[in-house]
Protein backbone atom coordinates (compact mmCIF):
# COMPACT_ATOMS: atom_id res chain seq x y z
CA UNK A 1 0.00 0.00 0.00
CA UNK A 2 1.49 3.25 -1.08
CA UNK A 3 1.89 6.17 1.83
CA UNK A 4 -1.48 8.13 0.10
CA UNK A 5 -3.74 4.83 0.27
CA UNK A 6 -2.82 4.63 3.88
CA UNK A 7 -3.58 8.05 4.86
CA UNK A 8 -7.18 7.83 3.10
CA UNK A 9 -7.86 4.67 4.75
CA UNK A 10 -7.03 5.87 8.14
CA UNK A 11 -8.88 9.24 7.14
CA UNK A 12 -11.72 7.60 6.20
CA UNK A 13 -11.65 5.10 9.43
CA UNK A 14 -11.19 8.26 11.81
CA UNK A 15 -14.65 9.67 10.02
CA UNK A 16 -16.34 6.04 10.43
CA UNK A 17 -15.18 6.52 14.14
CA UNK A 18 -16.32 9.99 14.64
CA UNK A 19 -19.22 9.40 13.05
CA UNK A 20 -20.06 6.48 15.55
CA UNK A 21 -19.22 8.59 18.33
CA UNK A 22 -21.16 11.18 17.37
CA UNK A 23 -24.61 9.84 16.88
CA UNK A 24 -24.47 7.79 19.95
CA UNK A 25 -24.06 11.20 21.78
CA UNK A 26 -26.61 12.32 20.16
CA UNK A 27 -28.64 9.73 20.79
CA UNK A 28 -28.04 9.65 24.42
CA UNK A 29 -28.94 13.13 24.21
CA UNK A 30 -32.42 12.97 23.23
CA UNK A 31 -34.85 10.56 21.67
CA UNK A 32 -34.90 11.83 18.43
CA UNK A 33 -34.49 9.74 15.52
CA UNK A 34 -31.54 9.08 13.86
CA UNK A 35 -31.13 11.89 10.93
CA UNK A 36 -28.10 10.18 9.05
CA UNK A 37 -25.40 11.82 7.00
CA UNK A 38 -26.48 15.16 5.82
CA UNK A 39 -24.61 15.16 2.48
CA UNK A 40 -25.76 13.60 -1.04
CA UNK A 41 -25.35 14.65 -4.71
CA UNK A 42 -28.51 14.96 -6.77
CA UNK A 43 -26.42 13.38 -10.04
CA UNK A 44 -26.97 11.02 -12.12
CA UNK A 45 -24.84 8.14 -11.56
CA UNK A 46 -22.62 8.60 -14.69
CA UNK A 47 -21.73 12.14 -13.68
CA UNK A 48 -21.12 11.00 -10.06
CA UNK A 49 -18.62 9.21 -11.64
CA UNK A 50 -16.94 11.39 -14.77
CA UNK A 51 -17.00 14.17 -11.26
CA UNK A 52 -15.40 11.61 -8.78
CA UNK A 53 -12.90 10.54 -11.62
CA UNK A 54 -12.13 13.82 -11.95
CA UNK A 55 -11.66 15.42 -8.58
CA UNK A 56 -9.22 12.05 -8.35
CA UNK A 57 -7.01 12.64 -10.89
CA UNK A 58 -6.65 16.69 -10.45
CA UNK A 59 -5.97 15.94 -6.82
CA UNK A 60 -8.47 18.06 -5.09
CA UNK A 61 -8.58 15.92 -2.22
CA UNK A 62 -5.08 16.93 -1.12
CA UNK A 63 -7.03 20.10 0.02
CA UNK A 64 -10.87 19.24 -0.18
CA UNK A 65 -12.56 17.13 1.88
CA UNK A 66 -15.54 15.30 -0.73
CA UNK A 67 -17.63 12.26 1.45
CA UNK A 68 -15.76 12.73 4.31
CA UNK A 69 -12.27 12.05 2.79
CA UNK A 70 -9.59 13.73 2.07
CA UNK A 71 -5.51 13.40 1.59
CA UNK A 72 -4.36 12.89 5.70
CA UNK A 73 -0.69 13.53 4.81
CA UNK A 74 -1.80 17.12 3.83
CA UNK A 75 -2.97 19.81 6.22
CA UNK A 76 -4.75 23.18 3.89
CA UNK A 77 -7.23 24.76 6.03
CA UNK A 78 -9.69 24.81 2.67
CA UNK A 79 -13.35 24.68 3.16
CA UNK A 80 -14.93 21.31 2.06
CA UNK A 81 -17.19 20.48 -0.73
CA UNK A 82 -19.30 18.51 0.81
CA UNK A 83 -22.58 20.16 0.38
CA UNK A 84 -21.00 22.99 -1.56
CA UNK A 85 -23.57 22.62 -3.68
CA UNK A 86 -26.37 23.82 -1.29
CA UNK A 87 -24.04 26.94 -0.60
CA UNK A 88 -22.84 28.35 -4.65
CA UNK A 89 -24.40 27.78 -7.93
CA UNK A 90 -23.09 26.06 -11.14
CA UNK A 91 -22.31 29.13 -12.73
CA UNK A 92 -20.19 30.65 -10.20
CA UNK A 93 -18.57 27.25 -9.59
CA UNK A 94 -17.69 27.28 -13.22
CA UNK A 95 -16.20 31.10 -12.99
CA UNK A 96 -14.14 30.17 -10.40
CA UNK A 97 -12.58 27.13 -11.62
CA UNK A 98 -11.92 28.75 -15.14
CA UNK A 99 -10.66 32.31 -13.19
CA UNK A 100 -7.13 32.56 -14.04
CA UNK A 101 -6.38 34.30 -10.95
CA UNK A 102 -9.58 32.19 -8.42
CA UNK A 103 -8.57 35.33 -5.45
CA UNK A 104 -10.23 37.60 -7.88
CA UNK A 105 -13.62 35.80 -6.88
CA UNK A 106 -12.93 34.37 -3.90
CA UNK A 107 -10.23 36.09 -1.85
CA UNK A 108 -7.35 33.70 0.01
CA UNK A 109 -6.08 34.38 3.43
CA UNK A 110 -3.87 31.46 2.89
CA UNK A 111 0.12 31.37 1.81
CA UNK A 112 0.46 31.06 -2.04
CA UNK A 113 1.20 27.05 -1.97
CA UNK A 114 -1.81 26.55 0.11
CA UNK A 115 -4.29 28.86 -1.67
CA UNK A 116 -6.93 27.07 -4.44
CA UNK A 117 -4.76 26.58 -7.86
CA UNK A 118 -6.26 28.01 -11.41
CA UNK A 119 -7.77 25.56 -13.39
CA UNK A 120 -8.24 27.47 -16.53
CA UNK A 121 -6.13 25.42 -18.11
CA UNK A 122 -8.61 22.07 -18.22
CA UNK A 123 -10.79 22.12 -21.24
CA UNK A 124 -14.33 23.67 -21.26
CA UNK A 125 -16.37 20.42 -20.86
CA UNK A 126 -14.03 19.25 -17.92
CA UNK A 127 -14.80 22.86 -16.02
CA UNK A 128 -18.57 22.42 -16.75
CA UNK A 129 -18.48 18.74 -15.81
CA UNK A 130 -16.85 19.57 -12.51
CA UNK A 131 -19.10 22.56 -12.09
CA UNK A 132 -22.28 20.37 -12.96
CA UNK A 133 -20.68 17.65 -10.63
CA UNK A 134 -19.94 20.57 -7.68
CA UNK A 135 -23.40 21.91 -7.93
CA UNK A 136 -24.85 18.64 -7.37
CA UNK A 137 -23.34 18.19 -3.75
CA UNK A 138 -25.93 18.90 -1.84
CA UNK A 139 -26.36 19.23 2.41
CA UNK A 140 -29.87 18.74 3.58
CA UNK A 141 -31.67 21.50 5.43
CA UNK A 142 -30.89 20.36 9.48
CA UNK A 143 -27.38 20.65 8.30
CA UNK A 144 -26.82 23.50 6.51
CA UNK A 145 -25.99 26.59 8.89
CA UNK A 146 -23.34 23.72 10.45
CA UNK A 147 -21.83 23.77 6.65
CA UNK A 148 -22.50 27.20 6.54
CA UNK A 149 -20.26 28.41 9.79
CA UNK A 150 -17.59 25.96 9.10
CA UNK A 151 -17.21 27.25 5.67
CA UNK A 152 -16.91 30.41 7.14
CA UNK A 153 -14.44 29.98 9.59
CA UNK A 154 -12.24 28.17 6.66
CA UNK A 155 -12.15 31.04 4.44
CA UNK A 156 -11.99 33.76 6.89
CA UNK A 157 -10.34 32.28 9.99
CA UNK A 158 -12.72 34.27 12.24
CA UNK A 159 -15.86 32.90 14.44
CA UNK A 160 -19.22 32.79 12.46
CA UNK A 161 -21.48 34.92 14.53
CA UNK A 162 -24.40 33.40 12.61
CA UNK A 163 -25.77 34.78 8.87
CA UNK A 164 -24.06 38.18 9.77
CA UNK A 165 -21.44 38.14 7.35
CA UNK A 166 -24.08 38.23 4.65
CA UNK A 167 -25.95 41.63 5.49
C1 LIG B 1 -3.46 23.43 -3.13
C2 LIG B 1 -4.72 23.18 -2.48
C3 LIG B 1 -5.97 23.08 -3.33
C4 LIG B 1 -6.25 22.22 -4.38
C5 LIG B 1 -5.35 21.17 -4.99
C6 LIG B 1 -7.62 22.50 -4.76
N1 LIG B 1 -8.15 23.49 -3.99
FE1 LIG B 1 -10.01 24.26 -4.08
N2 LIG B 1 -9.58 25.63 -2.67
C7 LIG B 1 -8.40 25.67 -1.95
C8 LIG B 1 -8.47 26.74 -0.98
C9 LIG B 1 -7.40 27.08 0.04
C10 LIG B 1 -9.73 27.36 -1.16
C11 LIG B 1 -10.28 28.59 -0.40
C12 LIG B 1 -9.86 29.86 -1.13
C13 LIG B 1 -8.38 30.11 -1.00
O1 LIG B 1 -7.89 30.29 0.13
O2 LIG B 1 -7.70 30.09 -2.05
C14 LIG B 1 -10.39 26.63 -2.21
C15 LIG B 1 -11.67 26.91 -2.67
C16 LIG B 1 -12.39 26.09 -3.49
C17 LIG B 1 -13.80 26.26 -3.80
C18 LIG B 1 -14.70 27.33 -3.25
C19 LIG B 1 -15.14 26.88 -1.88
C20 LIG B 1 -16.12 27.80 -1.23
O3 LIG B 1 -16.22 27.73 0.00
O4 LIG B 1 -16.80 28.55 -1.91
C21 LIG B 1 -14.13 25.24 -4.64
C22 LIG B 1 -15.50 24.98 -5.23
C23 LIG B 1 -12.95 24.46 -4.86
N3 LIG B 1 -11.91 24.99 -4.15
C24 LIG B 1 -12.92 23.32 -5.66
C25 LIG B 1 -11.74 22.63 -5.97
C26 LIG B 1 -11.68 21.55 -6.91
C27 LIG B 1 -12.87 21.00 -7.68
C28 LIG B 1 -10.39 21.13 -6.95
C29 LIG B 1 -9.78 20.09 -7.85
C30 LIG B 1 -10.09 20.26 -9.26
C31 LIG B 1 -9.63 21.95 -6.01
N4 LIG B 1 -10.50 22.84 -5.43
C32 LIG B 1 -8.30 21.83 -5.77
C33 LIG B 1 -7.31 24.84 -2.11
C34 LIG B 1 -7.18 23.87 -3.10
Amino acid sequence: MRKGEKGILFTILIFVIAFTLINSYRKGQDASPDKGIPFYSTAPEALQEEGGELVRQLKCRDCHTLWGVRNAMQSVPSPALDGIGSLRDETWLFDYLSAEDPKQILPSRLKAEYQMPSFAYLPVEERRLLAKFLASLKVKDWYLEEVKKVQYEKLTGKDYQGGLENE
